[in-house]
């Protein structure tokens, strides 16, 4: 079977580092070879601009967010991603381009089509294999947020962004249903993660 690409997305406080602990321990007992990566980071270039990006102190223009984020894409793309599917490796990867609609544009209300097209200039017809949207009503994640660090200078937003972020994840889920599963994060931890174990054995067969 070809290596997959799969990413986890969904906002903040959703439980995606969480999970991914979970689908770390899968791959290792089904011994299926696996990196992890985040974005943006995973490249050295990409860890600087997410310093950049996150950083409540940095002031940008939506457009320029946006662009900063396909520039991460792009070198995590072309340094990470192809390089360990090519060999056969699957990668698995904390937010990818459904967040950049997700923020840029449901949030900060860029277009969606000015973000497709520069998702078409930076990755083709690339998508990935599967995506798994951690889902969990605003109340609960801007909770969760709060109770667990500091804020970033996404999380620093009203709660309406937040609104429109999580529409934005659950449109797109919704419009293709064959290559996302929306999972509800607002259940104790060990039952979502039963949940991603049986999807895993579905997508790999198992
Ligand atoms: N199912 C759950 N039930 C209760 N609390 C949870 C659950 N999943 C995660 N949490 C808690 O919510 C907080 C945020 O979780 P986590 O950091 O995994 O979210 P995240 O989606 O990675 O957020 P971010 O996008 O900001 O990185 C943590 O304190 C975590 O322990
Ligand atoms: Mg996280």
């Amino acid at each position: 079977m070809a290596a997959k690409f799969i990413t986890l997305d969904g906002i903040d406080g959703a439980g995606k580092t969480t999970q991914l602990n979970v689908i770390q321990e899968w791959f290792t007992a089904q011994q299926l070879p696996v990196v992890f990566t985040r974005e943006p980071g995973s490249t050295p270039l990409g860890e600087q601009l997410r310093e950049i990006v996150l950083n409540p102190a940095s002031k940008m223009t939506p457009k320029a967010e946006t662009l900063l984020m396909f520039t991460a894409r792009q070198q995590h793309l072309d340094d990470v991603v192809f390089p360990n599917l090519n060999k056969g490796i699957n990668v698995v990867c904390d937010r990818f381009t459904d967040a950049t609609f997700a923020y840029q544009g449901g949030g900060r209300g860029l277009p969606y089509a000015q973000i497709a097209a520069l998702e078409q200039w930076v990755q083709g017809d690339f998508q990935p294999d599967f995506t798994l949207i951690l889902d969990v009503p605003l109340e609960v994640a801007l909770q969760r947020i709060e109770r667990s660090r500091e804020k970033d200078r996404f999380e620093q937003e009203p709660a309406e962004f937040y609104r429109a972020v999580r529409e934005t994840y659950l449109q797109r889920a919704a419009s293709q249903p064959q290559r996302y599963a929306v999972l509800n994060s607002n259940r104790e931890k060990e039952v979502v993660r039963q949940d991603i174990f049986n999807l895993l054995n579905q997508l790999f067969e198992r």
